[in-house]
């Protein structure tokens, strides 16, 4: 069968990772996780204390960062493993920063269109079937309520044994979502050809089954 390119975009937190990653599985693709690659940026500049609301001072680090992503999804930025680290969220918001630039943006896309090459890949983000992979044979707009994203991020940082406070979480979800669906370059919507899934209602399982049957009307 042959090897399509998938495109999952959405809000925050509405799960696209986590059905990514067990569809990349079950069909032996490589998942590509975009917004790790934003995150390494922001997290980049607050290292090198580096004030985030600095397009041009961001812009200048681009040149002395190498992000690098493992299949068992490690990922290491200048040869660093900050898989963790970047999850953090002052990382969040930061990334939702940097990723207005234009020079991050075309900087991160030409890296994951290069990643993507030869099909057999599954990219999550903000503008994978608007901007990176325009051509791609499936692409899927995951959504869910506000109030169901929340409350999913929250209990998975309860069963990693982080702090978590759901009302802050929800307030921080929804002004990066406010964020990226307003910036100007490569705002965050539903590409024409997107299929839409509203995950509020369903189980992990019925996400993937859905996602599985239109990958093998395509393949
Ligand atoms: O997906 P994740 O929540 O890790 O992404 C972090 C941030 O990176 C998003 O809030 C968004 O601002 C940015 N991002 C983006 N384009 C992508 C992926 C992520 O602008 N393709």
């Amino acid at each position: 069968s042959k090897k399509i390119s998938i495109a999952i975009d959405g809000p925050a937190a509405a799960g696209k990772s986590t059905i990514a990653k067990m569809v990349a599985k079950s069909l032996n693709y490589t998942y590509i996780d975009t917004g790790a690659m934003y995150r390494c940026v922001a997290y980049y500049a607050l290292l090198k204390n580096v004030d985030v609301t600095d397009e041009q001072a961001v812009s200048m680090l681009l040149k002395d960062i190498d992000i690098r992503m493992f299949p068992d999804g490690t990922i290491q930025l200048n040869r660093e493993d900050v898989t963790s680290a970047i999850r953090e969220n002052e990382v969040s918001m930061g990334a939702s920063v940097v990723s207005q630039y234009g020079a991050v943006r075309s900087f991160l896309v030409e890296k994951q269109r290069e990643m993507a090459q030869g099909g057999g890949v599954i990219l999550d983000g903000r503008d994978i079937g608007t901007v990176v992979l325009k051509d791609a044979e499936l692409k899927i707009y995951q959504v869910a309520s506000i109030e169901c994203r929340a409350l999913r991020r929250h209990k998975e940082n309860l069963q990693r044994g982080i702090d978590s406070d759901l009302a802050a979480i929800q307030e921080e979800i929804a002004m990066r979502d406010q964020q990226d669906m307003t910036r100007a370059i490569s705002p965050l919507k539903k590409a024409d050809d997107a299929i839409e899934i509203d995950t509020s209602d369903m189980t992990l399982e019925e996400v993937v089954a859905r996602v599985m049957q239109l990958v093998e009307e395509r393949i």
